[in-house]
């Protein structure tokens, strides 16, 4: 089985990436493989809202850049962690864009990400890591994905590169999160084939003026 873990930071190895390390050395103990892609570095603009995902139905956004192809891993994974800093108490600018373009794309097309198990993790200095979190929540649930939780909200504490690396309750939530995001996959993974899926309901939108 695979997880691909999106780090919305700008840093390559900051508190996001350590922050994911720590979910995935759990995941890798049970034999899951991690693939960590950098979001946060590109040059990745959002969402146009031309509605061309909609009208194309073949899974991808109309603008050429990176997230066609990131859309692909999470098709193709079991797993998905979206990790984000927080800035200005929300989730990063760069991997908003992503997030607003990858799942639009996802969900238009038959709920490409249905029943795959999702987590979020998020890294910030002191404030605005939990309304970050529900953020970052919000994708994973509007896609019918399966998250596991851990004992507290997935959110780790350190300023400068590597600090949460000192944050042992942290350290705790990100471990947990991890055994149970594996056991998640897991149960999901032996359930297959006998256990029996429910319907894949066609959408309802009921705009509220017509
Ligand atoms: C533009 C910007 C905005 C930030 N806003 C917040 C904030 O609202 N609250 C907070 O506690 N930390 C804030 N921070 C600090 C980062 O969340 C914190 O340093 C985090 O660990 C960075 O993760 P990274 O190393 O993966 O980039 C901000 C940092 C930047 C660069």
């Amino acid at each position: 089985m695979k997880v691909v873990a999106f780090n919305g930071s700008p840093n390559k190895e900051g508190n996001t990436f350590h922050g994911i390390k720590m979910v995935a050395e759990e995941l890798q103990k049970e034999g899951i493989e991690v693939e960590i892609v950098h979001v946060g570095n590109k040059a990745i603009r959002g969402c146009l809202a031309c509605n061309g995902c909609v009208r194309n139905q073949n899974e991808k956004c109309v603008i050429k850049d990176e997230v066609n192809e990131w859309i692909q891993k999470m098709k193709q994974a079991d797993g998905i962690i979206l990790a984000s800093p927080v800035h200005y108490a929300s989730i990063g600018g760069t991997m908003k864009s992503f997030l607003d373009r990858a799942f639009y794309v996802t969900s238009v097309n038959k709920s490409m990400l249905r029943h795959k198990v999702g987590a979020s993790v998020v890294a910030v200095r002191r404030a605005g890591g939990v309304p970050t979190f529900d953020q970052l929540n919000n994708y994973i649930n509007y896609s019918e994905m399966l998250m596991p939780s851990s004992n507290y909200w997935n959110v780790i504490n350190g300023t400068a590169p590597g600090e949460v690396k000192q944050d042992e309750e942290g350290k705790q939530i990100m471990r947990v999160l991890g055994k149970n995001m594996a056991w998640l996959m897991k149960l999901v993974e032996n359930g297959k084939g006998k256990v029996e899926e429910p319907e894949n309901e066609d959408k309802i939108f009921y705009n509220f003026i017509r």
